[in-house]
């Protein structure tokens, strides 16, 4: 990092934690009702940060949902919870397996892959809120967060030329293949169409230009199947470079909000997913369509 930002905004400290991403907010307690004034300093932190990392938290799941609700529409989840339920609410995020065991062979294992949270929705996610309650005792199950502002600027003229008018083919089933999950099933298919989004958005709020693509990506409209495969493997390649990831070490307590306009993300498998547990509280608030 070649400079330390640190800034007072209101009553709350912000501080950058790396070039690409993340500041550390300190001073509040999320338990507590959220004034619009300290909501605004956070959006606003967000949008310059895209991470938020703050830490020491100890929300119950409705007041993680009365936090998310402060920054929009609460998403729903894409899986119904043990209850049957798939309302927008609380869900977890963990490393066990149907036995309810840590597992390095999870039931969910497709953010192990960058990705940008459901962009095989029409309608994709704005940020996710992910609160850590039991962590590997070690460290590790890392989150890592790739800057997509800095990747497109950082692109050749010649590429952004290329790209600027092209569209990926996201879906459900391409993440399921992509994964190596259990393959998507009709009655998926049917419920979550491919959607196309432009390789190359306008981010609603700071009006700049970022890449997005990820794992849900499929193909390249109008572009060869193989041609299309290349071109995002070498989008992904340069947008994942080290020096464009900020890797979070979670601790317990810690709510991580992410903007994922301009961001990918993926988690890290460096402890012993076997033998430790890693939960963490996740919700999401809807966004807008890609464009
Ligand atoms: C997510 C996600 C990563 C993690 O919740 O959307 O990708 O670190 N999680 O568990
Ligand atoms: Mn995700």
């Amino acid at each position: 990092m070649d400079q330390q930002v640190r800034e007072r905004a209101g009553s709350l400290n912000v501080t950058r934690l790396s070039e690409p991403a993340g500041a550390e907010v300190v001073g509040i307690d999320l338990s507590l009702q959220l004034g619009t004034k300290k909501r605004d300093i956070l959006f606003e932190a967000l949008l310059k940060h895209h991470v938020l990392v703050i830490r020491d938290q100890d929300l119950t799941p409705d007041q993680q949902m009365t936090l998310t609700a402060m920054f929009g529409k609460p998403e729903s989840h894409v899986f119904h919870d043990a209850e049957g339920q798939s309302g927008p609410q609380v869900h977890v995020v963990n490393n066990l397996d149907k036995q309810g065991n840590p597992s390095s062979r999870p039931t969910t294992f497709g953010s192990f892959f960058w990705h940008t949270d459901k962009s095989y929705h029409e309608v994709p996610s704005l940020a996710t809120f992910l609160h850590a309650r039991e962590l590997p005792p070690g460290g590790g199950g890392d989150t890592e967060f790739a800057n997509m502002y800095n990747a497109y600027e950082s692109l050749d003229d010649a590429v952004k030329k290329q790209i600027a008018n092209l569209r990926a083919v996201h879906s459900w089933e391409a993440n399921r293949r992509n994964t190596g999950n259990r393959a998507a099933t009709e009655e998926e298919k049917k419920l979550r169409p491919p959607v196309s989004h432009p390789l190359v958005r306008t981010h609603p709020d700071t009006k700049r230009k970022a890449l997005y693509i990820g794992i849900h990506a499929d193909c390249i409209e109008g572009l060869e199947r193989e041609q299309g495969i290349e071109l995002l493997k070498k989008l992904y390649r340069h947008s994942t470079e080290r020096k464009n990831v900020y890797a979070h070490s979670w601790k317990p307590g810690d709510l991580v909000i992410w903007d994922n306009r301009c961001l990918l993300h993926r988690v890290v498998g460096n402890y012993d997913m076997d033998t430790h547990r890693r939960i963490l509280h996740r919700s999401v608030v809807i966004g807008t369509k890609p464009c």
